[in-house]
């Protein structure tokens, strides 16, 4: 018996462990890369946010005092970090896992670019790659412009970016972009943030179920994740891409907010029955200081005729 739970504990232990190893990262955001070179600056950047963010579990990089975790965070010189590729360790450092906390929405994308810049400077031979995006600035007087399109049949909007001059048109291809959807109180995001490919396309889906109005139509917003690079141009456009939506009047029906004529008709009871009891238990206490009153009236008119 003894044996057999060690054997489970053990073999347990090793699925963890295989299973700990493994930290898939989406084929497209592997290759994602820094917008702007790592210098100085951006080291001694990421030397502060590292030691404020990162320090307490990953230790000191090169000195291996990392915690002792499992799985175990690592040193960040060493190879375990250093194999990953920039876009790895992005997606890790914002996503987070098990320990490992999401920095989401804690760090903006160039301050962990920045700790990133300083976690390579203990890598020899790491040669930085930045990503090449077309700016509104390599177009210089061109309009930078998105499309939507709605596609039924698997519920998906396709993204279309491009940079229009004159008569030609080119792909805006390299970008980061997001989809936002108009709901009553704000926006919403909508599935990550796509990049977009080779012909300047990015592929949205959009969750079932989507309410929308009595058409069916809801109001969608195409931006750039960066709008300093790309400018601040955003597509509005409706889509009959919801569920037909009939807006509930909320003092149609008879409802607890609403005013008496419309009161449901349990509360009217309750409340009537409430103060009908209310009412009627002062009524009672009423009735009997009044029998006290009379027996001590009786009481009085008796006393004189027993004493004589
Ligand atoms: C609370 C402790 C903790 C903090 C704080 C923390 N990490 Fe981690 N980190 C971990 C653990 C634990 C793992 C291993 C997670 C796993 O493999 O499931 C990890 C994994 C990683 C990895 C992936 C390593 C690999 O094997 O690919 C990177 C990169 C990383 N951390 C960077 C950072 C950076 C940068 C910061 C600061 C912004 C940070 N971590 C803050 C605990 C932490």
């Amino acid at each position: 018996m003894k044996n057999i739970l060690l054997v489970i504990i053990t073999l347990q232990l090793f699925i963890f462990d295989l299973k700990s190893q493994e930290w898939i990262v989406p084929d497209d955001k592997k290759s994602k890369l820094s917008t702007f070179p790592f210098d100085d600056i951006t080291r001694k950047a990421g030397e502060k946010l590292f030691s404020v963010n990162c320090m307490s579990c990953h230790g000191t990089p090169g000195k291996g005092n990392f915690l002792n975790l499992v799985p175990p965070p690592g040193d960040p010189a060493t190879e375990k970090i250093q194999r990953n590729s920039d876009g790895e360790i992005f997606y890790k450092i914002t996503t987070g896992r098990g320990q490992m906390p999401s920095f989401k929405s804690v760090l903006s994308s160039p301050e962990i670019w920045n700790i990133i810049s300083y976690l390579r400077s203990f890598n020899k031979t790491y040669q930085q790659q930045v990503m090449a995006v077309i700016t509104s600035s390599a177009y210089p007087g061109a309009d930078i412009g998105l499309f939507l399109l709605f596609n039924s049949s698997d519920s998906t909007v396709i993204l279309r970016a491009s940079a229009t001059k004159g008569n030609s048109t080119v792909p805006v291809t390299g970008a980061e972009v997001k989809l936002l959807i108009h709901r009553t109180f704000g926006l919403l995001t909508v599935d990550e943030a796509k990049t977009t490919d080779k012909n300047g396309m990015a592929t949205f889906r959009l969750p079932d179920n989507l309410p929308g109005d009595t058409s069916g139509n809801i109001m969608v917003s195409a931006r750039f994740v960066n709008e300093e690079l790309f400018g601040s141009s955003t597509k509005d456009t409706s889509l009959c891409a919801g569920i037909k939506t009939i807006p509930v009047n909320l003092v149609a029906d008879r409802a607890m907010w609403n005013n008496v004529r419309k009161a449901p008709v349990w509360l009217i009871l309750t409340y009537s029955l409430g103060l009908l009891t209310a009412l009627g238990f002062i009524f009672y206490v009423l009735m009997k200081l009044r029998d006290i009153f009379i027996v001590g009236e009786t009481l009085s008119s008796e006393k004189p005729s027993k004493e004589k």
